[in-house]
């Protein structure tokens, strides 16, 4: 996995600082109707076994675990071990904050347990873009993914739809980039510069060629049966969160001089002139992100 993924949702790579700075911006933009739709549906289980594929250090874990309630069994997926050897000090302090009983049962496993949930949960490496058939499926009830899809190519979302009908389960897929970015005030080549880091998205993400902003659209017309809600799930990135915008703006620049090194001189003016309003505390930015639930046909 490169380091640096020029992307308007791993700007500074996935380093868990970047993952950790990004995750309260995440959990704000998430839709809140759609995990009450995911937890309607989920009440009427006995059993929940949940896939977080890409997992990182689990921030879709915290956000709906708590929310889900009762018993979660949840399988936590990424390739990048550094990140995953994060997950359960990242877990135990969470647990902490929150008023939680965390107990770690191995190096690979951990129990929480709150007042309305009790979940096990247990995290392993797996490179998705190779093993997606070696994983089995076949009692989960909910396959999730937080800031994955657009990262992932056509023949990767078949598959990953053709897993979902075939086992019969629900999917939350929340945050996928849909290539549009607000930047306020605005400056020249704001749109320029966006159009060239929406061609860098679809560059290969490791998945082969991404979808980039397309890949939220693809992977619903995937599953024609089953029941699919949607809802916006933009970052609002104000003056507070000065930081992010400081790393997206620089990582954006260096992915748009990847993409057409010609107009390097037109993209440092705007750089410079975006870098100097955020150091203003002057500058808010807006990323437009989609959230996709889908339930079985006869949910
Ligand atoms: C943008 S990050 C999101 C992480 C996490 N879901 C979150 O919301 O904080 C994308 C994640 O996908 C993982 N990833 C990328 N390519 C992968 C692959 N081929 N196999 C498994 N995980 C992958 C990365 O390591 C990273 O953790």
């Amino acid at each position: 996995m490169a380091d640096q993924q020029n992307t308007p949702d791993a700007p500074a790579g996935f380093s868990s600082d970047w993952l950790r700075m990004r995750e309260p911006a995440d959990h704000l933009a998430r839709s809140v109707s759609l995990t009450q739709s995911l937890v309607a549906w989920r009440e009427s289980l006995t059993h929940f076994n949940v896939v977080d594929l890409g997992s990182g250090t689990a921030s879709n874990f915290r956000y709906l675990c708590p929310t889900l309630g009762f018993n979660q069994s949840w399988t936590l997926l990424d390739n990048d071990a550094g990140l995953l050897s994060c997950i359960s000090d990242r877990l135990q302090q969470w647990a902490n904050e929150m008023g939680f009983e965390y107990h770690l049962a191995s190096d690979t496993s951990a129990t929480l347990e709150g007042d309305a949930f009790s979940a096990t949960v247990q995290w392993q490496s797996c490179d998705l873009a190779a093993d997606m058939s070696t994983i089995d499926f076949t009692r989960t009830q909910l396959i999730t993914g937080s800031a994955l899809l657009d990262l992932t190519s056509a023949r990767w979302l078949e598959q990953l739809a053709n897993i979902i009908d075939t086992t019969q389960c629900a999917s939350l897929f929340v945050l996928s980039y849909n290539g549009s970015i607000d930047w306020q005030p605005p400056c020249p080549f704001d749109a320029e510069l966006t159009e060239l880091l929406n061609v860098h998205q679809t560059s290969d993400k490791g998945f082969g060629n991404a979808l980039g902003p397309h890949a939220h659209a693809f992977f619903q017309q995937q599953l024609p049966t089953h029941l699919i809600s949607t809802a916006k799930s933009d970052w609002l990135i104000g003056e507070d969160l000065n930081a992010m915008q400081d790393i997206l703006c620089s990582d954006w620049t260096q992915a748009a001089i990847e993409q057409d090194s010609k107009a390097q001189d037109e993209i440092s003016a705007w750089s410079e002139s975006r870098l100097q309003l955020v150091a203003q505390v002057a500058s808010t930015l807006r990323v437009g992100h989609v959230d996709i639930l889908t339930l079985p046909p006869n949910a």
